[in-house]
């Protein structure tokens, strides 16, 4: 099943190193990253995961629940877990998905039979509160994802969810924001105190919204 921007993403149940979850309950009203890993006791997945779990606190802060996933069983990734821990230097603090018969991987297309048909690709989604697909992203095996890209682009979705702004290249937290094109001149001037300039009719930039 192709998963694509703006669509439900798929509920499922599943056994994880948190016990088993229903995965819209799980997710309440937050925010959501699933993401999966090709295999257990692998090295670039060990480094990411250790990661994850040091920017946990950045993920909170944003009301983002994280989730990891791989096809393998449940022993393995408590096994694993000590390792990560021991050797990043953290305590893998969110739950994993044991998928062993690669049900959730199949429901999210995370399987690509032409780079392996036995293991997922590095797939991330971003889900929003009201459970709609608002990301994906796809990295081959052989490359660890950048997570603090991830944050980015939640904190852009965020940003675009509570105000009508997008985000321009290479814009990071405290840059100017875009101003939609569907907002009109007069709108934007009571929309955004702090004003905006105008560069072209279709290219108008404001400070960023949610900063005092
Ligand atoms: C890794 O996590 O290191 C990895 C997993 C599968 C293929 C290549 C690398």
């Amino acid at each position: 099943m192709t998963l694509r921007l703006g669509d439900e993403a798929p509920n499922f149940t599943a056994m994880t190193t948190e016990g088993e979850i229903n995965f819209h309950e799980w997710l309440g009203n937050k925010w959501g990253v699933l993401f999966s890993h090709p295999a257990d006791f692998t090295p670039v997945c060990t480094t990411e995961l250790g990661e994850v779990a040091k920017l946990k606190q950045e993920f909170d802060k944003r009301n983002v629940k994280v989730i990891a996933i791989s096809v393998d069983p449940l022993a393995e990734h408590h096994k694993w877990i000590g390792d990560i821990n021991e050797t990043q230097n953290t305590v893998v603090n969110f739950p994993m998905i044991a998928d062993p018969n690669q049900e959730v991987a199949n429901l999210y297309d995370m399987i690509h039979p032409n780079a392996s048909d036995k293991t997922t690709v590095r797939s991330v989604f971003v889900i929003s509160p009201d459970k709609k697909i608002k990301l994906t992203i796809t990295y081959p095996a052989s490359t660890g994802r950048n997570f603090d890209e991830i944050l980015r682009v939640i904190d852009s979705l965020q940003l675009t969810s509570g105000y009508s702004v997008a985000t321009p290249v290479n814009w990071q937290q405290g840059d100017d924001c875009i101003i939609v094109n569907s907002v009109s001149n007069e709108e934007a001037d009571k929309k955004f105190p702090k004003g905006y300039t105008v560069i072209k009719p279709y290219l108008r930039t404001t400070p960023q919204p949610d900063l005092a």
